[in-house]
């Protein structure tokens, strides 16, 4: 929730509804009309800096100037909700360690190729797959010869770039408990006193992708085990969720596993997938 707006701008019903459906075109995001005031809170600031006095100017700039092109990217990183946290929903790490990891590995254990391929859609600044990854690397340990890969995608190229640096304030590791926090980081000293840099080993298991959900279908030769697709459908209206989720059940082994927001379910029961956690679901 926004806590205070520009009150220098103003958006009138014709600006929101091209500007709504421009967003919708691009990114899949439904704003609904409570959304006027996070539209006009969001872009004011872009608006000032362009030096333009109203969204009518800032809609012609982005359809028919040369610059325009190049300014679609700087509208998606304002608009789409970044919100992340280290263990988010802990349960479905949980769910990962006890009932995922275990399966797949038994399944896998005396094959010679032990793969594990894990997207996380919609990973924001990287806090979502540097959990994963986590996760991982401890129920890994002792188990060597996997080769293990992570695909991070998202939209906004502003959350991709501070997910590839991995560079986070305390407050932000504050959920990671103190052992792994030592193990997974390093400790900003000096200058960089507060922050902490996810390690190298971590780093190497993530691939980071820019990747628009609706948009494209991921091209890929090897299915996923596990794909986290979570708080990002909930943005989307009810057809855009359903292709989004056909798309993952194209690229899901079968066995494998999809993680999605508390407030996702699955639409209408889906009989594609049977749940095994709280918002957890297995590729029948
Ligand atoms: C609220 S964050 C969720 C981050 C993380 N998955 C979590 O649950 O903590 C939603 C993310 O989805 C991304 N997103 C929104 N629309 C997208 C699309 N069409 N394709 C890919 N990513 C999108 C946003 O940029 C944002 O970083």
């Amino acid at each position: 929730m926004e806590l205070y707006v520009d009150t220098q701008y103003k958006i009138n019903d014709r600006e929101f509804n091209l500007l709504r459906e421009l967003i919708k075109e691009l990114t899949g995001i439904n704003l609904t009309e409570q959304k006027k005031m996070l539209v006009v809170s969001r872009l004011s600031k872009r608006l000032r800096q362009l030096g333009l006095s109203n969204f009518t100017s800032y809609y012609n700039y982005i359809m028919e100037s040369e610059q325009g092109r190049q300014e679609i990217d700087q509208l998606i990183n304002r608009i789409t909700t970044n919100k992340t946290d280290f263990y988010r929903e802990p349960h479905h790490f949980k769910c990962l360690t006890d009932i995922c990891l275990p399966q797949i590995y038994e399944a896998h254990r005396f094959s010679i190729k032990r793969k594990l391929r894990i997207w996380s859609a919609g990973c924001s600044s990287g806090e979502e797959p540097y959990t994963i990854a986590i996760t991982l690397a401890e129920f890994f340990k002792n188990k060597p010869g996997w080769d293990i890969k992570i695909l991070a995608t998202d939209l906004d190229t502003e959350m991709l770039d501070k997910a590839k640096a991995g560079i986070y304030k305390k407050d932000v590791v504050a959920p990671i408990p103190e052992e792994l926090l030592r193990r997974y980081f390093l400790k900003g000293v000096g200058t960089n006193e507060g922050l902490y840099m996810v390690k190298k080993t971590l780093k190497d298991m993530i691939i980071f992708k820019r990747h628009n959900l609706v948009k494209e279908s991921l091209k890929v030769t090897t299915p996923f085990d596990i794909i986290f697709c979570r708080n990002v459908i909930i943005y989307f209206d009810s057809e855009e969720k359903a292709r989004v989720i056909n798309r993952f059940y194209n690229v899901l082994r079968s066995g494998g596993f999809l993680f999605l927001g508390h407030s996702e379910s699955l639409l209408g029961n889906d009989g594609r997938f049977k749940l095994v956690g709280n918002s957890a679901y297995c590729k029948k």
